[in-house]
């Protein structure tokens, strides 16, 4: 098993490895989509780009690596970000839902978080 700590919700969340991030977002009933994903978006098709998170504390390799899709996409963000729908995941990590309008305390939020140990 694996726990995905999801910051802004302050919410831990068990899964397997091997399970999409984007549904294992649905599934808890956790808002992935900003206005604009909420308006419209593709449904988990890689076409949208509407279901970014950030990966914190440095655990990008809890996650698949980038797909090609993600390369195209992603390039004009921040090294830590990952489109949702294209991430698997391989073993516990810290996520930050919506990075493109982070909550007003999100520092309190990651200190919180480094100061809990994750279960790997
Ligand atoms: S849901 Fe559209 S790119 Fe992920």
């Amino acid at each position: 098993m694996a726990t995905i700590r999801f910051i802004r919700e302050d919410l831990e969340v068990q899964c397997n490895p091997g399970e999409n991030l984007r549904e294992l977002v649905m599934k808890e009933n956790l808002q992935l989509y900003g206005l604009k994903g909420i308006l419209g978006n593709c449904g988990g098709a890689g076409q949208c780009s509407t279901c970014f998170i950030s990966v914190e504390g440095g655990g990008k390799n809890s996650l698949s690596p980038l797909t090609s899709v993600e390369e195209e996409k992603l390039k004009n963000r921040p090294e830590n970000w990952r489109l949702a729908c294209q991430t698997l995941i391989k073993s516990s990590a810290v996520i930050l839902t919506k990075p493109q309008s982070p909550p007003s305390n999100l520092e309190e939020l990651k200190k919180n978080s480094e100061n809990k140990k994750l279960p790997r």
